[in-house]
């Protein structure tokens, strides 16, 4: 591998941090390319876990370079706590951490506008992370966001600060929204931008030079393929491209470049927020797999919503992201199961279809159609290779891979390191 682009084949928190904690051992560069703080890539090691927010989950492996790409937004006071923490549990982030000239910068006010938003919207509400990432993404395509250069520039960064402050503030007084004391929190951006400011770099530049030099770059995407903001259940989605593509746009290397694209999905499927989910198990079996599979945000702690794994969405996802690999992530938390289903195709108006569609009214309209599965019912958690796991596992895996496409490259059966291997 010299340069790989691993990206959330459903609605996110497939393990993705995770499998790049794995992978980053291989690598000489992660580089984040998307998203912001609403992702939460947890990973453990040892006894101790971490959750990552905008740092690349290869922060963990020490010698590691990690970039923070152009096409994320960052939050200035989010990710200066976030190299704190690390920092203080003892590893070195500021010499191998860079930040893109050309990131944009998220702050209080994009985080209100969010809440404003989806106050506004009642019942329709997005069910957003509240990180601001949608305020943020709409400033950048507006052309008045603040990108990361101005860290390195006190006085340029107060000025464009207190401009966009201000006129956040006019449009949350014209809503009746508590305003944002913009004195208070420039105190804490200025303090924030110092110890930022010296690890803005072009990052673009960088992420060549390595590939040039023969580096091995992994690209670290965050949310999932059905939260794109074009591919995905839109409206109901996050405010950036989150498949393989964006590595190219968000992270600066060209796609001829490109060697593999690693797709990670759970062996089964969940969502955090509103939007339809064609598999969802609103019932005691979605609550079983949801207190087996621990899920819970990483981000928000909110309750994920369970289903049964979906053939045909993540095919589509398969085939826009190009993922020739695959990672399939938490099969022991389907260890006790009697019997497993898997959405293979769509019932809508009657008519069985094959695809997912593309139209909102549409994908909420459709009924899955299943085909069972005898389960295992037993331990798969220290399986250590294809051949120790039990043969109704296999069928399993054999059947969804052979409906959504991609070669299974990465296994995993716990969250520790530990429990991961490697499918020839
Ligand atoms: P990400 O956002 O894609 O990085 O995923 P999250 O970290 O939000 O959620 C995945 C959760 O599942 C985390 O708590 C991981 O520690 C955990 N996890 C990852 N892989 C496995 C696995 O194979 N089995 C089990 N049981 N847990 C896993
Ligand atoms: P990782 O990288 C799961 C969801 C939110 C909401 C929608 C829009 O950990 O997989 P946003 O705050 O982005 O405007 O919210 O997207 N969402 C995620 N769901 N995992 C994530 O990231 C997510 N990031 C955003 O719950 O439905
Ligand atoms: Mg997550």
């Amino acid at each position: 591998m010299s340069s790989m682009v691993l990206v959330g084949l459903q609605w996110g928190d497939e393990g993705k941090g995770k499998i790049i904690d794995v992978l980053s051992e291989k690598a000489d560069v992660v580089v984040r390319f998307q998203g912001g703080n609403n992702a939460g890539h947890t990973v453990e090691v040892g006894d101790q876990k971490f959750v990552l927010h905008l740092i690349p989950s290869g922060i963990l492996h020490e010698g590691k370079d990690c970039m923070i790409g152009n096409g994320v937004v960052v939050d200035v006071l989010g990710l200066a706590e976030e190299i704190a923490d690390l920092e203080k549990r003892g590893f070195s982030v500021a010499d191998r951490l860079k930040l893109s000239t050309r990131c944009q910068l998220v702050f209080k006010y994009h985080r209100l506008l969010d809440g404003m938003s989806e106050a506004k919207l009642g019942e329709d509400k997005i069910g957003t992370t509240m990180r601001g990432i949608g305020p943020a993404y709409a400033d950048k395509v507006n052309r008045v966001g603040i990108r990361g250069a101005a860290l390195r520039d006190p006085v340029e960064l107060e000025k464009l600060f207190r401009a966009q402050a201000a006129r956040a503030n006019d449009i949350l007084a014209a809503h009746g929204v508590e305003l944002m004391d913009v004195d208070a929190e420039w105190d804490l951006i200025k303090v924030a931008a110092g110890k930022l400011g010296p690890m803005v770099a072009d990052t673009v530049l960088d992420v060549n030079n390595a590939f040039t030099a023969g580096k091995k770059i992994l690209f670290e995407g965050a949310q999932g393929t059905w939260l794109d903001v074009d591919y995905g259940t839109y409206p109901y989605v996050t405010s950036s491209n989150t498949s393989s593509g964006a590595a190219c746009t968000g992270g600066g290397l060209a796609p001829s470049r490109i060697d593999h694209v690693l797709g990670v999905y759970k062996a089964y499927t969940t969502r955090v927020g509103e939007g339809p989910f064609m598999t969802e198990l609103d019932n005691a079996m979605g609550e079983r797999i949801r207190m087996l599979g621990g899920e819970f945000g990483a981000t928000t702690g909110r309750p994920r919503r369970c289903g049964w794994f979906d053939a045909v969405a993540t095919r589509y996802a398969v085939m826009v992201n190009g993922a020739d690999l695959l990672a399939i992530t938490k099969l022991d938390v389907l260890d006790d199961l009697d019997t497993l289903k898997i959405c293979v195709a769509y019932e809508l108006n009657g008519q069985r279809i094959e695809d997912m569609p593309s139209d909102l009214a549409e994908i909420a309209a459709v009924a899955p159609i299943y085909e069972e599965m005898p389960g295992w019912r037993c331990s798969t958690k220290d399986a250590q290779c294809w051949e120790d796991l039990p043969e109704a596992t296999r069928n399993y895996l054999n059947r969804i891979t052979e409906l959504t496409g991609g070669k299974i490259h990465i296994l995993s059966v716990g969250p520790k390191r530990a429990q991961t291997f490697f499918v020839d």
